[in-house]
């Protein structure tokens, strides 16, 4: 079984670059190792917190019980068809080394998800998405281990019940399971996926064909123009969820405001972006020292450096009353907040 180590700060493990500790550390390379750690009676009372690339947490105090680093690896072609491939990958390995290696192998379909930071095993919990496409529309299945008893699960595509940013490990299933291999159907005759404005504009400004190779590049430039290399100021992409709200709620705001953004959010329902309602209550840019709100994108929020995670959770509880103030609408985390 893996060292258990005890009272290890977490700072290199999040995004944000936050510095809370976990009680006991331990990282995975196997899911036997997994399995042996959850089905030992030793560690059954340890509440037991799995973390992939941190890029989606927000961690607001030391975490109790035992933090379970995965870093399951390797690619492996598990199925094959005239049109497609299925490629299974660890849950540890990085969500955009795995992007660059589909693209190395002329596979398509995931190519919009260029960039994205995280690991894979994390990529379905809140089923990523952007520029048009979201892991749901590739993913074939996932295996788990229960972190109650170490039994092995498979997930379909049926039993993730995907939604926005949203799955069963976002609601039921949420903090049960560690995610140790992913299964992605990918194609060999591509699909392309330019419908988002920018994309298209980005290509064009490239003066480059659309294919799989040049609009993940696309995409890449999009990203790195307008969100902050985690490398370099601490933050976790998204913080909130885009609201959907009822066509009857939108109507007074489209009223007051003739320029609001918006896109159609299913019958009856519209989608607004949270970053131009952020906006217009007059958050971006906002700097508080240590941290604060992006100054090229206002659903990023930031720690410049030393920032603590009650800080910048006390920032969101603030952004989220004045949006209700003024909007009437109440925004969503996107982040998992976790601590005490
Ligand atoms: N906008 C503003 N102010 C800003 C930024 C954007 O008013 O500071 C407005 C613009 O008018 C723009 C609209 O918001 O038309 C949408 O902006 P953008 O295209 O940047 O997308 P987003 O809605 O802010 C979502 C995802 C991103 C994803 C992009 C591209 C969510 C919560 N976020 O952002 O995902 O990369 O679309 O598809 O759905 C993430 O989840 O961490 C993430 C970065």
């Amino acid at each position: 079984m893996p060292r258990i180590q005890e009272n290890i700060s977490l700072k290199a493990y999040n995004t944000f670059g936050l510095d809370a500790k976990a009680r006991w550390f331990m990282e995975i390379t196997h899911p036997y190792q997994g399995q042996e750690f959850l089905m030992d009676n030793v560690y059954s009372g340890l509440s037991k917190f799995v973390l992939g690339g941190g890029s989606n947490v927000l961690l607001t105090g030391d975490v109790d019980g035992i933090v379970i680093k995965n870093n399951i690896l390797g690619k492996e072609v598990v199925r094959e068809s005239d049109e497609h491939i299925w490629l299974e990958a660890g849950g540890g390995e990085n969500w955009h080394e795995l992007v660059l290696f589909t693209l190395s192998q002329n596979w398509g379909g995931i190519e919009n998800l260029s960039l994205i930071p995280g690991s894979v095993g994390a990529a379905p919990i809140q089923n990523i998405g952007a520029y048009g496409v979201e892991i749901k529309d590739v993913f074939d299945s996932l295996r788990a281990l229960n972190l109650a008893t170490g039994q092995e699960f498979i997930f379909t595509h049926s039993d993730c019940n995907f939604g926005y940013r949203d799955s069963v490990f976002k609601r039921e299933a949420k903090g049960r399971y560690l995610i140790t291999y992913v299964t992605l159907r990918l194609d060999k005759k591509h699909k392309l996926n330019t419908r988002y404005g920018a994309i298209e504009a980005e290509l064009e400004a490239m003066k480059a064909e659309p294919s799989i190779h040049t609009i993940s590049e696309a995409v890449i430039r999009i990203r790195q123009s307008k969100l902050p290399d985690p490398a370099k100021i601490g933050n976790a992409g998204s913080f909130f969820k885009n609201p959907v709200i009822r066509v009857e709620d939108f109507a007074p705001i489209k009223e007051s405001y003739p320029e609001v953004p918006h896109y159609p959010g299913g019958e009856g329902m519209i989608k607004l972006p949270a970053a131009w309602l952020i906006q217009t209550c007059g958050w971006k840019g906002l700097d508080r020292g240590t941290y604060g709100v992006h100054d090229r994108q206002a659903l990023v929020l930031v720690n410049r450096g030393g920032a603590k995670g009650a800080d910048l959770f006390q920032l969101s509880e603030e952004i989220m009353d004045s949006v209700r103030e003024k909007f009437g609408i109440s925004l969503e985390r996107e982040v998992n907040v976790i601590g005490k």
